[in-house]
């Protein structure tokens, strides 16, 4: 070819030639001023992971990043994705402080498109993050960006990479998936942040919304409850009134990871194994996954269970808007609510393993408790639900105003949320014809079916009333295997408040060392008390309520029955079952009333409180140490059956040990062993101690009843046995003391129990020496 013009030639060879071969020799990841990148150049970052150059696709050439290392072209950014080059004649770049890409010599094809900032003349860099950045030019790296790739992601969204937006400096960076996979203009679909108060991620088909990661809860987002914290990635959301953003860390570096939305619109989660090197991605993980993630798939308060058999059923106290359509799987239409909202006197419905919803308006409030929420859902009468936004800490308010769409539920791995319903679901106080405000707990469809089809069954072949239920059971595995015995009832503490209007002084019914105890009476008519346990007992929620689900299991005619509790923030509170006779001392100290305690009774008593204790200390799954054993723990129901109270209290103040020092000596003085008292020493023969106490006390009071009309000659080889059994149950030293099994024995057999010829305490100490250490051999 023969030149006829040098100049054109020479004016490009003065224009580029001394940049071009600066390129091969000075860093190979920067463009300055005086440098440029054209069609066979590229840029490589520092540490050699990522690669900004020109690629083709289809009869087009861009300019994007990939990977250094990978075999495979992977494309994580395309600058031009929308203006493609025809030829393969492009230059990118540093003009007017804005990084650009020209065609020929003078078309602009693509710009950073920055406005005029009067810095010096920038510097474009390629980071070994996959992040172009043009910035000042600075010695070590220091100078400051003016803009980078990163805020402008195109399907692709590397480690360190944000999702979101920020309507400070009005940015919104969101994915948007490629056309094709052989053409990376715009395609259809968008992955981006919501803008109306949720930090969510919602995946769009242009406008439509087809998918939602439901909002972040402080750890995960509501409806991906794979998110779980992992050895490879850490995720992280932040937001703020101005900015909500979404990124995560790739933690392990033998791993080289991206997620991307592709171009049917899932977002795709891939790994590469740098170490073996097995030339591929793996998919780490997907969404949407199941028909459940189809957005808003069973319409406003609809709930969405792949798992039950019909897939999308109504949240409870709704039905289906169009049932017809329903019954035929038309279920957009969602459902409605049978009894409208009535704003006063509302309350709320607890649905478990939930992904949380989505609705016009929320609002989020991290600095709020749970319980604020509630107090704040209920007092604004357009909130229609909330729930924890940190999950981690079971605090921060979630609010819902509008209508809840989009409501998945899993088997395991979501959380709580709370609906509000008219009181007359719940059967609150003023609530009219069913009191059941069982909490309907969605997580089996089928089994719920079953059980209400069974129960339909049973009462009316029984013909038996329905049984009224205030509150909401615990919802747990352990509840199956004891049966109905474990049916404990969470109440909330408005409820309680109301039950005790407001535990008035009038409702006061005893004073124990663990707290007040109130009189109280639920909607359907049960008597019950409620002990509001003083603050102090150091234990957490979670504690607390594992505590008194194991407490609830203990089963003995001789324990007062737990019927169910209440926690709110501070206040822990426990509902027993009501003792019309009250307490033992009561009953005692009244002259009048302890006429009525014949031997007979009296005798009972102490044989029915051994066995309470027995259970409590070798029978029950759990050795329970009472540590506060005495009269006033003894209550009488109305046949003069005793049951022992307060038996939980030593486990939920802290002690679960067969013997433990304690620095708190809980319990009453008088009652208490020596070794307890003094050193704080407790075992189960401390309750030993208390249990010979109480009964030699009684048995100061059955003598002198001796004087009084009551007749004992029949019983006095009982009472004798009695008074025995006390002496032996107080010895000093705790290992002699009989263990419980043993003074049932002793009790009930005459045989046991020589008439003592001896000062009773020597004897017994002889008699007991013989036991071993905490077994009792007994010999006939
Ligand atoms: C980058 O450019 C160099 C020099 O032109 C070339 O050898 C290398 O293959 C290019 N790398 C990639 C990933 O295209
Ligand atoms: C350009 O693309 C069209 C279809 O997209 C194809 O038919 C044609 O062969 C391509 N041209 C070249 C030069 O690759
Ligand atoms: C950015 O530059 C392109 C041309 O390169 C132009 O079409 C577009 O309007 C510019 N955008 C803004 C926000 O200035
Ligand atoms: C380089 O870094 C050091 C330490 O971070 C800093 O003191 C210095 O000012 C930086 N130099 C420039 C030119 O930014
Ligand atoms: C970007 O986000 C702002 C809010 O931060 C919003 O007002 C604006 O409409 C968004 N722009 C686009 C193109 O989505
Ligand atoms: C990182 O990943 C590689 C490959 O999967 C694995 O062999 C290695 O144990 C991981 N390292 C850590 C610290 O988890
Ligand atoms: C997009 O991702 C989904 C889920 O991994 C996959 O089933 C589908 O084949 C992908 N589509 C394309 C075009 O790769
Ligand atoms: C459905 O049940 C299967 C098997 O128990 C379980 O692995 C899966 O996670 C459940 N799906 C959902 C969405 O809960």
């Amino acid at each position: 070819m023969k030149i006829t013009n040098p100049w054109p030639f020479l004016i490009l060879y003065l224009a580029f030639f001394p940049f071009s071969s600066k390129i091969s020799i000075a860093a190979q990841d920067t463009i300055t001023s005086s440098t440029s990148l054209s069609a066979n150049d590229n840029l490589t970052s520092a540490g050699s992971t990522f690669v900004l150059g020109f690629f083709t696709r289809g009869n087009s050439t861009y300019l994007g990043i990939w990977y250094k290392r990978i075999s495979v072209q992977t494309v994580v950014w395309v600058a031009n994705r929308d203006a493609p080059l025809s030829k393969s004649t492009g230059i990118l770049r540093i003009d007017g402080g804005n990084l650009i890409l020209v065609e020929g010599l003078d078309k602009v094809v693509w710009s950073t498109n920055i406005s005029k900032t009067g810095a010096a003349q920038p510097i474009a860099q390629l980071l070994d993050t996959g992040n172009l950045v043009l910035r000042e030019d600075g010695n070590n790296n220091s100078g400051r960006r003016l803009w980078q790739s990163f805020e402008h992601p195109s399907d692709t969204l590397l480690p360190g990479m944000r999702l979101g937006w920020n309507s400070k400096v009005g940015l919104n960076r969101s994915l948007t998936s490629w056309k094709n996979d052989d053409d990376p203009s715009s395609g259809d679909y968008n992955y981006k942040m919501d803008q109306n108060g949720l930090a969510q991620c919602l995946v769009r088909f242009q406008s439509h919304l087809k998918y939602r990661t439901g909002p972040w809860t402080g750890v995960r987002f509501s409806g991906v409850p794979e998110m779980q914290p992992n050895p490879i990635y850490g995720f992280y959301c932040g937001s703020t009134p101005d900015e909500v953003f979404y990124t995560y860390e790739l933690l392990n570096s033998s791993l080289i990871s991206r997620l991307v939305l592709n171009r049917t619109g899932h977002i795709e989660r891939y790994t590469w194994d740098l170490e073996s090197n097995d030339g591929i991605w793996k998919l780490y993980w997907r969404a949407p996954t199941d028909q459940c993630d189809e957005y808003s798939k069973c319409g406003p308060y609809g709930i969405c269970n792949v798992n039950s058999s019909s897939v999308c059923g109504c949240v409870k106290g709704f039905e289906p808007k169009t049932p017809k359509e329903w019954s035929l799987g038309v279920t957009s239409a969602g459902c409605v609510r049978k009894a409208k909202l009535e704003c006063t006197g509302d309350g709320f419905l607890k649905l478990t393993e939930m992904k949380l919803p989505d609705s016009l308006q929320a609002f989020v409030d991290s600095s709020k408790s749970l319980e604020e929420c509630e107090i704040e859902c209920l007092n604004s009468c357009s909130c229609v639900a909330y729930a924890s936004a940190d999950i981690a800490k079971g605090s921060g308010c979630i609010r819902w105003a509008g209508d809840l769409t989009d409501l998945k539920q899993f088997s395991y791995g979501g959380q709580d949320l709370y609906i509000r319903v008219p009181a007359s679901e719940l059967g609150h106080f003023k609530g009219k014809k069913t009191l059941l405000a069982t909490i309907l707990s969605v997580n089996s469809v089928v089994l719920l079916f079953f059980l209400c089809g069974y129960y339909y069954w049973w009462k009316k072949k029984k013909g038996y009333k329905m049984n009224e239920r205030h509150g909401d059971i615990f919802n747990d595995n352990e509840t199956e295997d004891s049966g109905k015995s474990s049916e404990l009832q969470l109440f909330s503490f408005n409820v309680i408040v109301a039950i005790t209007k407001n535990f008035s002084e009038s409702n006061m019914i005893g004073k124990g060392g663990f707290g007040l105890v109130y009189k109280g009476q639920l909607p359907n008519g049960q008597e019950i008390a409620l002990k509001r346990l003083s603050k102090n007992s150091g234990q957490g929620i979670d504690e607390f309520k594992n505590e008194v689900k194991l407490i609830a299991k203990l089963q003995h005619k001789n324990l007062v029955r737990l019927l169910g509790c209440c926690i709110s923030r501070e206040e822990k509170i426990l509902i027993y079952e009501y003792m019309c006779n009250k307490s033992l001392d009561s009953l005692l100290f009244d002259q009048t009333r302890s006429i009525i305690l014949d031997w007979r009774k009296r005798f009972n008593i102490i044989v029915g409180i051994a066995r309470g204790i027995l259970y409590l200390h070798e029978d029950s799954r759990l050795r329970i140490i009472h540590r506060d054993l005495k009269a006033s723990n003894i209550l009488l129901d109305d046949d003069m059956n005793p049951k022992i109270s307060d038996f939980g209290m030593a486990r939920i103040f802290g002690g679960n040990q067969t013997q433990a020092n304690t620095n708190k000596v809980v319990g009453t003085y008088g009652y208490m062993s020596p070794e307890y008292a003094m050193d704080g020493l407790f075992s189960i023969k401390s309750d030993i101690f208390s249990f010979g106490v109480w009964e030699l006390w009684k048995e100061d009071r059955i003598l002198e009843l001796i004087d009084s009309s009551m007749s004992i000659s029949t019983s006095n080889s009982e009472v004798l046995r009695c008074i025995q059994v006390g002496l032996l149950c107080v010895q000093e030293n705790a290992i002699d003391r009989p263990n419980m099994s043993s003074v049932i024995y002793m009790l009930g057999d005459e045989r046991m129990m020589p008439l003592p010829k001896q000062p009773a305490f020597c004897f017994w100490r002889g008699y007991c020496s013989d036991y071993s250490r905490n077994e009792i051999t007994i010999r006939e």
